[in-house]
């Protein structure tokens, strides 16, 4: 039997490399169109089929359109990134004041995914030995809806730079639930073809052969 018999076609494999390879933290590109509900919901179901530890499924989606709560957010932006522009020295902090990190209000929706750290009870099959799991579970729900997003022609751009416990209050979530991604969506005018990082000379991609190591860490791999 053929070891490619499992494998989608070629237009389809092109498909899922396109929107891995072209998918973009967007933050100056978005245009004001609202995102159709249909269009959202395919978007929320490609999160929801992530995988989850002991298909613990931690997350939950708090759609933001209010411009109240938008507005309270961005202040909080505005705050934890003074702080975090006083990180650097020199022309690096200007640098790094010249960058743009957020898209908050330009965007048609926001939207926070969470993660529920008590959902499924005390014993979650497979989270014993590491808890974070159900963090490293979610993250991969963001995945999903930001790799489903490009495809869909829609940006998103995650906000990290924000006080976690203000983000929760804003949120009004309980205590167990921690808001592990805010995001920023719409269509936009371009997805550039490198991260906007990258454009603006802030950092580059790492070569792939620098990061590859053979049965032990810093051995070299050697390839047959
Ligand atoms: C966990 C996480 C947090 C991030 N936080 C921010 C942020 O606060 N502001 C921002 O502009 N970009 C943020 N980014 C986007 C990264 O800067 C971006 O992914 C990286 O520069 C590579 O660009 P690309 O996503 O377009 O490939 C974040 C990305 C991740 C995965």
């Amino acid at each position: 039997m053929s070891t490619s018999n499992n494998a989608f076609s070629e237009t389809e494999r092109r498909g899922v490399y396109r929107a891995i390879h072209e998918r973009r933290d967007v933050r100056s590109q978005f245009l004001p169109d609202r995102i159709p509900t249909a269009v959202l919901d395919r978007l929320l179901e490609a999160a929801h089929h992530a995988p989850s530890v002991g298909y613990m499924q931690p997350w939950d989606f708090i759609i933001i359109e209010s411009q109240e709560a938008r507005a309270a957010i961005l202040a909080m932006f505005e705050q934890e990134n003074q702080k975090a522009a006083e990180r650097f020295e020199g022309e690096q902090k200007e640098h790094y004041r010249s960058l743009k990190l957020q898209g908050i209000m330009e965007s048609p929706l926001n939207l926070c995914i969470t993660c529920d750290r008590s959902r499924g009870g005390p014993h979650v099959l497979g989270r014993n030995s590491i808890v974070d799991t159900d963090l490293f579970s979610t993250c991969l729900a963001v995945q999903n809806l930001w790799l489903a997003a490009r495809a869909e022609g829609i940006g998103v751009g995650w906000v990290s730079i924000l006080d976690q416990a203000q983000l929760s209050a804003v949120l009004s979530l309980p205590e167990h639930v921690y808001p592990l991604a805010y995001l920023c969506l719409g269509y936009v005018s371009e997805f550039l073809d490198q991260p906007e990082l990258e454009a603006k000379g802030w950092r580059s991609r790492l070569p792939l052969s620098e990061l590859l190591h053979g049965d032990k860490w810093g051995q070299p791999l050697h390839r047959g």
